[in-house]
């Protein structure tokens, strides 16, 4: 005789007993052994698979990469700088730079406008003083010589001192005589004399083109010396 339940209320059914559940790994091992099985015998890499299509590409401005019409820029970029260049050169043939030096030669009066001594109106535009003497030492007359303003050290313009009758350098310290002798400081020789005539109107005329150095015996040569 089959034994019956126990602990169960009269008039009730009998409990049944539920299946336990899978292991939730199963399924998957399962289902995984299933397509190895379907897969035997195919090839299987990434290989195999048809390669995607390049995209076509368009031609936009927005591209990181230069586009056509960024190549046409720089084309006429390098194109309008090369014309301007051109023309800038032509411009510099057809325009030279022109020097306007004061000119070599030019007058400063007539003889009894200048008292004896030395003028300082000519030293500042012209580079030259204008000096009357009763009687040149070299030339043992009266008349003109014109002196160069450049200190034969290093260049610098001497100051003409009245007082001390001498021209002095503000640059060393040398010191010149009216004649233009150089007596003191570092200049080694004397001041320049300029060519100095009579122009045809009767105006001194003074040309710096031409220099006369008395340390080679210049300063006796008839332009050298304004006899009046
Ligand atoms: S430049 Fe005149 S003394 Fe030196």
């Amino acid at each position: 005789m089959a034994d019956e339940p126990k602990n169960t209320p009269a008039g009730d059914a009998p409990a049944v007993e539920k299946p336990a559940p899978r292991p939730a790994a199963a399924k998957p091992a399962a289902a995984a052994a299933g397509n190895d099985a379907k897969l035997a015998g195919r090839t299987t890499t990434a290989a195999a698979r048809p390669a995607p299509k390049p995209k076509a590409k368009v031609d936009d401005d927005t591209s990181p990469l230069m586009g056509r019409r960024g190549w046409m820029g720089l084309a006429w970029g390098a194109f309008t700088a090369a014309s301007a260049g051109c023309l800038a050169a032509t411009g510099r043939f057809m325009f030279p730079n022109v020097l306007n030096e004061p000119p070599q030669q030019f007058t400063v009066g007539f003889p009894e406008d200048y008292g004896e001594g030395v003028d300082e109106r000519f030293k500042d535009s012209d580079g030259v003083w204008v000096v009357r003497t009763d009687n040149d030492y070299t030339n043992e007359a009266p008349g003109f010589y014109a002196l160069f303003t450049s200190c034969t050290h290093l260049g610098c313009t001497p100051n003409w001192l009245s007082a001390e009758n001498k021209f002095k350098c503000p640059c060393h310290g040398s010191g010149f005589r009216p004649t233009g002798i150089n007596f003191e400081g570092p200049a080694p020789r004397p001041l320049e004399r300029t060519r100095i005539v009579l122009a045809e109107d009767g105006q001194i005329l003074i040309d710096k083109s031409r220099k006369f150095q008395e340390e080679l015996g210049q300063w006796t040569e008839p332009e050298s010396f304004l006899q009046i």
